[in-house]
Formats: C-alpha cells, sequence, structure tokens
C-alpha cells in the first residue's frame, strides 16, 4: 500500500470565519489573537473526532447502571506548538485537551535565507512510541520549520502515523515536502493558499502570524 499525506480542510462555518478575520489586514492584534486561538479550537476539534481511542465502560448514574464510552485514560497525548505563533493555535487545543501534556519547541526563520533553525527545545530525550502528537503551527510556507519539527519528533521515536499537524495556511511547498518526506502524516488547515511571494510569505496568506498574534 503506498502512503499519501492526508489533507483535511474541514468545511466548518466558524473555520471560515475566523480565517477570514486572520485574513483581513484591519484586524488588530488583540482580535488577531482570538481568531488564532478560536482557529485552534475548531481545527483541534476536528482533527480529534476520529483519532482519540475510547473505551466502552459500566458505570452507574444516580438511577441505574448505564454503558458510556470514555476517552481511553491511558492514551498519551501531547501538543506541540511551534513558537512564536502556535503559541495562540494551542491555547485553543488545549481548551478541548487540557490533559495533553505540552511540549515547546522554539523555531524561527532566517528572513533572508528562509532557512529554519531551532533556539528552544523542550521535547524530552525519548517519547513512548504510542505517543500521539499533535502540532500547532499556524503558516506552512517553504515548509522548513515543520520539516525540521518533524525530524526532531521522529529522532525521539514518534511515529509519523501517530502525528497530526494543525495549520491555518498551508502552501504548496510545504505540503511537498511533507508528502516526500512524511507520507503517514494527517495535516487539518483552514486553507490551502496559491504558493509564496518573493520573501518567502504566503499569498494571500495573513502576513506574519506571530507578529499579528503578539502585536510586535
Ligand atoms: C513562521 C511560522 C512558521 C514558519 C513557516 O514563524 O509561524 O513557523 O514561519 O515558515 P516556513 O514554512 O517557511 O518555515 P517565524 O519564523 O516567522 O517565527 P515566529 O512564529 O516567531 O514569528
Ligand atoms: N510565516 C508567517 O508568519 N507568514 C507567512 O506568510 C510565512 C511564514
Amino acid at each position: 500500500m503506498t502512503l499519501q499525506l492526508r489533507v483535511y480542510v474541514p468545511p466548518h462555518p466558524l473555520i471560515k470565519h475566523w480565517l477570514g478575520v486572520a485574513r483581513d489586514a484591519s484586524t488588530p492584534p488583540p482580535l488577531f489573537k482570538s481568531a488564532m486561538v478560536e482557529l485552534g479550537r475548531w481545527l483541534t476539534y476536528e482533527a480529534i473526532r476520529d483519532w482519540l481511542p475510547t473505551e466502552d465502560i459500566m458505570l452507574q448514574t444516580p438511577l441505574a447502571p448505564c454503558p458510556a464510552t470514555m476517552v481511553n485514560p491511558d492514551v498519551q497525548l501531547v501538543v506541540v506548538p511551534i513558537l512564536r505563533a502556535g503559541l495562540a493555535l494551542l491555547e485553543g487545543a488545549q481548551t478541548l485537551l487540557p490533559v495533553a501534556s505540552v511540549y515547546h519547541l522554539g523555531l524561527v526563520r532566517n528572513e533572508e535565507t528562509l532557512a529554519a533553525s531551532c533556539y528552544l527545545n523542550k521535547l524530552p530525550k525519548d517519547f513512548n512510541p504510542n505517543t500521539r502528537v499533535i502540532i500547532t503551527d499556524p503558516m506552512l510556507a517553504t515548509g522548513g520549520s515543520i520539516m525540521l519539527a518533524m525530524a526532531e519528533l521522529t529522532q525521539r521515536g514518534i511515529d509519523p502515523a501517530l502525528v497530526r499537524i494543525i495549520s491555518v495556511v498551508a502552501a504548496p511547498p510545504a505540503l511537498q515536502k511533507l508528502s516526500s518526506g512524511y507520507p503517514s502524516l494527517t495535516l487539518y488547515t483552514a486553507m490551502i493558499d496559491e504558493g509564496l511571494n518573493s520573501k518567502g510569505y504566503i499569498v494571500p496568506g495573513l502576513g506574519d502570524a506571530g507578529d499579528r498574534s503578539f502585536g510586535t
């Protein structure tokens, strides 16, 4: 069986709405940040609906015994936000997954070469190979940052088939790199945009997601 990167663009009206708010150049930073938090929440909702392992149990209501389906308490769930811009998406994801462990990864692109480098790595030395990982990074542009994040995770024992990426806008160069490097991955994004401009920004995109989230 040939594996192929799975890319989902959920047709949820709230995802479309908050993407519109984020794209609008007149949106001020506090509202932009709120849009990112909401996108993190709704894209995570979509990403986990068929993905969280459950178990069937019997419990006791105040009135009678009753079957119930609960999230398996043994599941190892991790969120890896790519700083800075992935932090606002993390906030939304955490409203749904408050018990997930969070491991921060600080990556930055060189503005001239567009090469990504790591300035903060809070990942543990090894992960349990059954760990499920959500990576939050709103912008997948050249793909350098997300490929670096995937390399850091797989070096530590993470299975790409157990990774779901949450992004807001994804561009073809990043999708091509992910597809050839990690075909078993799954990506949830609010939109796939046309391409990049000469400075490596996604067009139409939404500008600099980190600066707009934090008002810098
Ligand atoms: C942005 C964005 C991604 C990266 C995508 O981060 O949040 O992590 O660029 O670009 P790429 O696909 O070409 O690597 P940036 O380096 O601007 O840092 P920031 O989040 O701190 O603003
Ligand atoms: N990083 C951003 O913040 N925006 C882009 O369009 C590309 C990379």
